[in-house]
């Protein structure tokens, strides 16, 4: 069986002018050749400057959405290809907060990894349950859920990456135990399309705790949300992510 490739994806959601492209060129050149993926997903303002400014380095750049769409009368909206045109190679696509501000179903979140692929883009497709789903006991059939109906037709390891988000554990400093974390990427691995999908854990993940998340069976690296704004912390994860 092919192994997952381990990648450090951070993503800056609404943060980030261009002021802090120096934080993505000091992330960068303090890295010598790791032996995972690296990538930076900064709001779409910043995608264009963001890859010419790291052009050269092993930091890929991504997207935070796309349009289920290819192109038209989407006031607002960005297409798969724009993204890929601005020098994206990735989109994360079905963030929680996204499925919560936007109103986002799995079914448009597998149009939108459709759309991403069609395009050429790798999909960062993410999952997670609330903490009123995860006291019922829910965890795993709302994942799993999200998982089979998020997923486009033709995803594999090439073209999809999938993100395990409690949604709890978002932003707030909590995340669940390592037993927890391993109980869902076991179950998510099990359900996969293509075994080498690379399941990356998001939610809290800072250089105090990588170290344990990334020795965990099925954990193939990280989505990282604050930590991943500070050159010095994002280095420290994905440090942490070389040595796993
Ligand atoms: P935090 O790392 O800030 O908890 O955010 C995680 C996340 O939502 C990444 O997509």
């Amino acid at each position: 069986m092919t192994k997952a490739c381990k990648l450090a994806a951070g993503n800056w959601k609404m943060n980030g002018l261009r002021a802090d492209l120096a934080e993505a060129r000091a992330l960068a050149s303090g890295l010598a050749s790791p032996s995972c993926g690296v990538l930076l997903c900064p709001p779409a303002t910043l995608i264009s400057a963001m890859a010419e400014s790291l052009a050269g380095s092993v930091v890929m750049v991504g997207g935070q959405d796309c349009a289920a769409q290819a192109s038209g009368a989407h006031t607002g909206d960005i297409s798969a290809q724009m993204l890929a045109d601005s020098g994206a190679r990735h989109v994360i696509l079905g963030h929680s907060e996204r499925r919560a501000d936007h109103g986002e179903s799995s079914e448009l979140v597998a149009a939108k990894a459709q759309a991403a692929h069609d395009a050429g883009l790798v999909a960062i497709i993410c999952l997670g349950e609330t903490e009123a789903e995860r006291d019922a006991g829910q965890t795993l059939d709302v994942v799993l859920g999200q998982l089979a109906a998020s997923l486009p037709q033709g995803a594999v390891a090439a073209n999809t990456v999938i993100a395990y988000e409690p949604v709890w554990a978002i932003g707030t400093g909590r995340t669940p135990t390592l037993a927890q974390i391993a109980e869902v990427h076991d179950a998510l691995r099990a359900k996969l399309p293509d075994a080498a999908i690379s399941l990356l854990y998001g939610g809290s993940v800072k250089p105090g705790n990588a170290a344990e998340i990334f020795a965990i069976a099925n954990v193939d690296g990280a989505l990282v949300g604050g930590a991943s704004l500070k050159a010095a912390d994002f280095g420290a994860i994905i440090a942490a992510l070389d040595a796993a």
